[in-house]
């Protein structure tokens, strides 16, 4: 959710923070601010975003004229939660007299009782409408000279998900940072040392780093990284290697990131792959280490995930169940932590996650973990909650995924699909040896397959040109393209705002297909061989309706041409593996569309790329 990062060293801390905070931004953009350790007193700025702008851009503005000397400091982006954004209640929060200033991602769940004891026995004043400044007023009033014990004292009291970082005016090369729930890096640089909310902001600074676990806190100075364990005990921990570079986290000439990474999904999809192949041939599961043993003794299999990589578990379910003839049910998170599911040590749960940090997923997985079951993630963000806690980890291995919506995640989420799928297959033989190597060499010739259809992009955005104005967009597919339904239409509306549904093409009729008429725009996936007929007859009805119909099939297909105004193709494949070609032109359709529109395609409004809040 919401970006912290925090600098101690010898250069400016002001520059490199603002620098960190705008490869946060991802994180939440409703507003951002600085807390700078500047002559011997805490010097806060902070900006809340207007139409149009972030609230680092405002930010940077704001100071770009103020040379600050300042070489500690902290600071934050966030996505608001409590309290509206606005200047006031943007991070960093200062103590009532500014001897300490704190900055937050989580929510403190007690933080009004909290907050009346504050008011009630010191007569503080609160000025913000926010969670957080709680956590700079309960410092203060327990700090006597040592920062690291006020946090320790604090922390026992506050009630949530919280990680934070604070400063006093009385130690001033010194960054403490407490991590609960919400994620937590400390980057090792040369004479300096840093923190914050993922590596993404420190790349071009540090080469390793130590994540910081649940319950630790990270005392900093410019040459020492102090973690301690919960009960205050100092830990020692190898620090880990920075696996994504600084290229990855920029848009390399792309108007935007979300453009960008759907263009570097050929190369993600070849990396997701090749690394899994072995000398034999045969796939090689990373991470995994399940036998033929393990298999026999799940009767189902339980995916969960929130979002876009909820839409790669709907596809995950049709290839497993139709590989590994293993019962797959699938959950969006929120709902699968609350209705007490059938889950015990029988039970294979998947979690999906492109951050590995989004709280409804890690709460489902500690569900199903407390139930017995064995937790096996698809995870793109190395080291991350739900990557830690799981059993066996799948890392998609995407690299950096900036733009909120999701394009390169997904496709990578549904590789590590069919591999699983194949590979348990595979061990429980359910599938021909014939098979399995056909759909391995449909996986490794998607990334030549996805460049083609990457090609078509001129060809969507003048589509996309005749189509931005309408009100409302309809996505329909039958078996494996109703799931790529629900993610199209799930692009579309998150970034251009159109309202937009999707729905299984058969059902239409018991409703949907009410809302058909003259100008209602349709997107049917009509790329599987096996069920073309029907859905063929499931366009023409709408096509009676006077619908303009945009379809995507395989290459080759004549017949689609005969109901639809137009027509995107892929190239041909099984239908089994199609979703990882289908879903670009959807993609594509969508970023054009918002273009279109004029509107801010990376950082759409109300949305966050990790939704580390329930
Ligand atoms: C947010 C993002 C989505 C993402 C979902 C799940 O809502 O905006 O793009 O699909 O979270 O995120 P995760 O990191 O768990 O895949």
């Amino acid at each position: 959710m919401c970006g912290i990062v925090g600098y101690t060293g010898h250069d400016k801390a002001k520059d490199i923070i603002i620098d960190g905070l705008k490869k946060l931004e991802y994180r939440g953009y409703d507003s951002a601010g600085v807390a700078l350790m500047e002559d011997g007193g805490i010097q806060v700025r902070k900006k809340a975003g207007g139409s149009g702008t972030g609230g680092i851009a405002n930010l940077e503005k704001a100071v770009a004229k103020e040379k600050f000397r300042a070489t500690t400091g902290i600071g934050h982006t966030r996505w608001a939660t409590h309290g509206q954004p606005s200047d006031v209640n943007s991070h960093p929060h200062a103590s009532y007299d500014g001897e300490i200033a704190i900055v937050h991602n989580g929510i403190i769940e007690n933080y009004r009782e909290l907050k009346d004891q504050l008011e009630k026995k010191y007569g503080i004043e609160f000025v913000s409408d926010t969670d957080s400044e709680v956590i700079a007023q309960l410092i203060r009033v327990l700090y006597d000279g040592d920062l690291e014990h006020a946090v320790r004292k604090a922390v026992k009291k506050m009630e949530g998900a919280y990680t934070f970082a604070a400063i006093a005016k009385g130690e001033p090369e010194k960054i403490v940072a407490y991590r609960k729930d919400t994620p937590l890096i400390a980057g090792i640089g040369k004479d300096c040392n840093f923190i914050a909310s993922d590596m993404t902001a420190l790349l071009q600074y540090i080469d390793d780093f130590y994540l910081i676990d649940n319950g630790e806190m990270v005392v900093e100075t410019p040459d020492r990284i102090k973690i301690l364990d919960p009960a205050g005990k100092e830990v020692t921990r190898e620090p880990l290697k920075v696996t994504w570079n600084q290229e990855d986290a920029e848009k390399g000439g792309y108007s935007h990131f979300m453009l960008k990474e759907i263009h570097e999904q050929p190369k993600a999809v070849q990396e997701t792959v090749s690394r899994r192949i072995g000398k034999d041939g045969k796939i090689v599961l990373d991470g995994i280490k399940l036998t033929l043993k393990d298999l026999k003794k799940f009767n189902k299999i339980c995916i969960v995930a929130c979002g876009t990589a909820y839409h790669a578990g709907l596809v995950g379910k049709y290839v497993i169940e139709q590989m590994a003839r293993i019962p797959v049910e699938v959950d969006v998170a929120s709902e699968f932590r609350y209705r007490d599911p059938f889950v015990d040590d029988k039970t294979l749960f998947i979690a999906i996650s492109q951050s590995g940090e989004t709280l409804d997923t890690l709460m489902s997985l500690r569900e199903a973990k407390g139930k017995g079951a064995r937790i096996l993630s698809i995870v793109n963000v190395v080291g991350s909650s739900v990557a830690r806690e799981s059993d066996d980890v799948f890392y998609t291995w995407a690299g950096p995924e900036i733009a909120v919506a999701s394009t390169k995640a997904y496709t990578t989420q549904l590789v590590c699909l069919y591999l699983l799928a194949l590979y348990m297959a595979d061990l429980k033989g359910t599938i021909t040896r014939e098979y399995y190597d056909e759909i391995l060499s449909e996986l490794k010739a998607m990334p030549a397959r996805a460049k083609r259809v990457l090609k078509k992009a001129d060809k969507i955005e003048e589509m996309a040109k005749l189509l931005y104005n309408r009100d409302q967009i309809f996505y329909i597919g039958r078996g494996i393209d109703s799931s790529l339904a629900y993610e199209g239409s799930l692009k579309l509306k998150e970034i251009s705002y159109i309202n937009s549904f999707a729905i299984a093409a058969g059902e239409l009729k018991h409703g949907t297909i009410a809302l058909m008429e003259p100008d209602t725009t349709v997107i049917a996936l009509a790329t599987q061989d096996r069920l073309f007929d029907k859905m063929y007859a499931n366009v023409e009805e709408i096509k009676a309706r006077h619908a303009h119909i945009v379809s995507i099939a395989k290459s080759g297909n004549k017949k689609i041409k005969k109901v639809s105004d137009d027509v995107i193709t892929i190239p041909k494949c099984r239908d089994e593996v199609t979703p990882i070609l289908s879903i670009i032109p959807l993609q594509l359709f969508a970023y054009y569309i918002a273009r279109e529109r004029g509107e801010n395609i990376d950082k759409p409004r109300n949305l966050a790329k990790s939704v580390t809040v329930e």
